[in-house]
Order: structure tokens, then C-alpha cells, then sequence
């Protein structure tokens, strides 16, 4: 075969390999089969060479011209497929709408969270405004101003978490609330009555945590301030509250309780919406659950804030959101609400 011939092949064995490599698109690859393997391609003209070499030379020729026909024509085949299946593996991230969909863990909100919105409603509802207040808070609204001065033994109520560190005014050691009545006092300072707030808010106790005891926990704070208040005021508006909350049959009992920043101080009770007071397990047998702290603002608090106590008075209260979250939902441990146990959690999910 003459050396002509051979290389012709060669040449056009590298070029079309090597153009063939440069294709990516289904347009391009129909250009170079049409280039090389179509009817006036590139290995047609060669093949029709072939009858002008010399006759020795034209079967080997032939042979080798087909050989490499054959070869191109495979390595374009290949060449489709791989092409097609990466186009259609880009086309299947396209929607099926008609697959089911995906179960989607729904969040919820915390049993805390939902008792706290609850209550906030009841008694939005009733008129108060609900107002939010510092964690960290200064010894003279957690505890002075609420008519419990220092070394007084009432602190021994309240085991504080103390922060190393003075108020910016350099006066007043900080503190973790120990609960949320310091808010009463920063209402009073900065509020003119008629006032009617509500204060929910986490409080912190130093304090071994055990099955009704956490150090972290929620607190719900009322505040009720204007001319001519009575307890009568405050008897109605709790038990309204309780209705909403426990039902409509509930009955209310208030009975005396000490507390520094009020006066008279009461803890109020509700018959057991579990056994409508016969006695049951959730009543401890009693038929009336203790429910929260509430009182008259004591005189000397309004006269601390600069309130004439002869002319205003009010009634404060105060509740522990657990504890109601506990009542309502049969929970016998408060450390299941901060444990991050998800079989607890889910029970109150919506
Ligand atoms: N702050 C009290 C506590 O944490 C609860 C309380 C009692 C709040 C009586 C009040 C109140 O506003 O009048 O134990």
C-alpha cells in the first residue's frame, strides 16, 4: 500500500477522534457525522480513492480505510448514548406531581409557650396589655422596691442566682429574677395609671430542681393600678381569668398568704376541674388546686414609686406557667418541660 494512502488514514483517523472528543452538543455531533461518516464525508471521499491505487494495493487499502469507518462509527454511537442519558438525567429533576409528597416534621409551639399565649389572651381580652421585661435584673426592682430591703429574712423566699458583676449605675448588685414582680415597679415608674399590664417572663431560682422545682421557669405577673380598686376587683378579675382558663364552672377560693409587696397577700384556688371537688388524684384529695399569689399593692410600694396610696391602689398576682401547664395537661414532673424529650414534646403538638 502506498505511504500516500496510509497516512491520508492516519491524518483522518486523529482529526476525526479528536473533533469528535470536542463535541458536547446533539448539533455538534450531527456536524461531525455529516463531516465524517455522511455520504460526501471526509471517509466516503477516501473510500472513493480506493479504485484509482494501484490494484495490488486496493485490498489492504480497503481494508484499512473500512477499519477505521467502522471504528468511528462505533466511537460516534458511544458517543450519542452518553450524550442522551445525560440529557435525560438533567430532564428528571423536573417535578412528578404525581408522587405522594414527603412527611414534613411540623414544629410547634413549647406546652410553655402555648399556656403562656393562653393565659396572655384571657386577659388581653379583659383589657391588659402584655408587656415584656429584663432577665437580668437590679437588686433594688427584684427586691427594695418591692418592700423587701436587703438582709430582710423575706429574701429567704427567693434563692437568688447573682450576677458578679454591679448595675452600670455601679449601685445596685444584678441578679436573675427571681421572679417577674420587679416589672411591677418598672410600670409604676414609667406608666400613669389607669394601668393594667401583664408580664410574662422566665424567672431563675438557685434551687435543687425536683419534680415540681426548676431553677429556669415561666411566670406570669398582673398588675392592676388606679383610683378606688378593692380586692373585689381583684376576686372578680382572677376568677373571670380562671373561668377562661379551666372552664366555666370553676369556683375561686382565696385564702391569706404572705407576700412583702402586698396588702392583704392571698393564694387563690379553684375548685379541681378534674373531679368538679370531690377529691381525686390531680387535687391531691382536697378539691381545690392552688393556682397563684396575688394581693393589694402594698402602701409602701405606691409611696416607693411616688404614688399617693390614699389616693391609688390596685391588686398584683402572680403565676407560674408551668404549674398551669401542669394542671391543664396532667404533668406530674416540670423537668419533662426543659428535658428536650421529643415524646414529651409531640404529645402537644397541633
Ligand atoms: N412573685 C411571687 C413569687 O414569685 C408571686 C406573687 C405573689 C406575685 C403575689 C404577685 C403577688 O404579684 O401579688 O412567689
Amino acid at each position: 500500500m502506498s505511504n500516500e494512502f496510509d497516512n491520508k488514514i492516519k491524518d483522518l483517523n486523529n482529526e476525526s477522534v479528536h473533533s469528535l472528543d470536542q463535541c458536547e452538543t446533539q448539533e455538534s455531533l450531527e456536524n461531525w457525522r455529516v463531516d465524517f461518516l455522511g455520504r460526501r464525508g471526509r471517509i466516503a471521499l477516501l473510500l472513493r480513492e480506493i479504485p484509482k491505487l494501484d490494484s495490488k494495493e486496493r485490498g489492504d487499502a480497503g481494508f484499512k480505510a473500512n477499519q477505521l469507518k467502522n471504528m468511528l462509527q462505533k466511537l460516534f454511537d458511544q458517543k450519542v448514548q452518553d450524550l442522551n442519558s445525560l440529557i435525560s438525567s438533567e430532564n428528571n429533576q423536573e417535578f412528578d406531581v404525581t408522587l405522594p409528597s414527603r412527611y414534613i416534621d411540623r414544629g410547634t409551639y413549647h406546652p410553655t409557650t402555648q399556656v403562656v399565649r393562653e393565659i396572655s389572651e384571657a386577659f388581653y381580652n379583659m383589657g391588659f396589655q402584655i408587656i415584656d421585661g429584663p432577665e437580668v435584673e437590679q437588686d433594688v426592682y427584684n427586691f427594695q422596691k418591692l418592700n423587701i430591703p436587703a438582709h430582710h429574712p423575706a429574701r429567704d423566699m427567693w434563692n437568688s442566682l447573682w450576677v458578679d458583676k454591679l448595675s452600670d449605675s455601679g449601685e445596685t448588685p444584678l441578679l436573675l429574677r427571681t421572679h417577674t414582680s420587679p416589672m411591677q415597679i418598672r410600670i409604676l415608674e414609667n406608666h400613669k395609671p389607669p394601668i393594667r399590664v401583664l408580664v410574662p417572663g422566665k424567672a431563675y431560682r438557685y434551687e435543687a430542681t425536683d419534680a415540681t422545682h426548676e431553677w429556669q421557669f415561666f411566670q406570669i405577673e398582673g398588675l392592676v393600678i388606679d383610683e378606688n380598686i378593692t380586692f373585689a376587683n381583684l376576686k372578680g378579675t382572677l376568677e373571670e381569668f380562671a373561668q377562661r382558663i379551666f372552664g366555666e364552672k370553676r369556683k375561686a377560693r382565696f385564702r391569706c398568704d404572705f407576700f412583702p409587696f402586698v396588702e392583704p397577700g392571698a393564694e387563690m384556688s379553684i375548685d379541681c376541674f378534674k373531679c368538679d371537688g370531690n377529691g381525686c388524684r390531680v387535687c391531691g384529695e382536697s378539691g381545690w388546686i392552688e393556682i397563684l399569689g396575688a394581693g393589694m399593692v402594698h402602701p409602701e410600694v405606691l409611696k416607693g414609686v411616688g404614688y399617693d396610696p390614699n389616693k391609688y391602689s390596685g391588686f398584683a398576682f402572680g403565676m407560674g406557667a408551668e404549674r398551669i401547664a401542669m394542671l391543664k395537661h396532667g404533668i406530674d414532673d416540670i423537668r419533662n418541660f426543659y428535658s428536650n424529650d421529643l415524646r414529651f414534646l409531640k404529645q402537644f403538638s397541633y
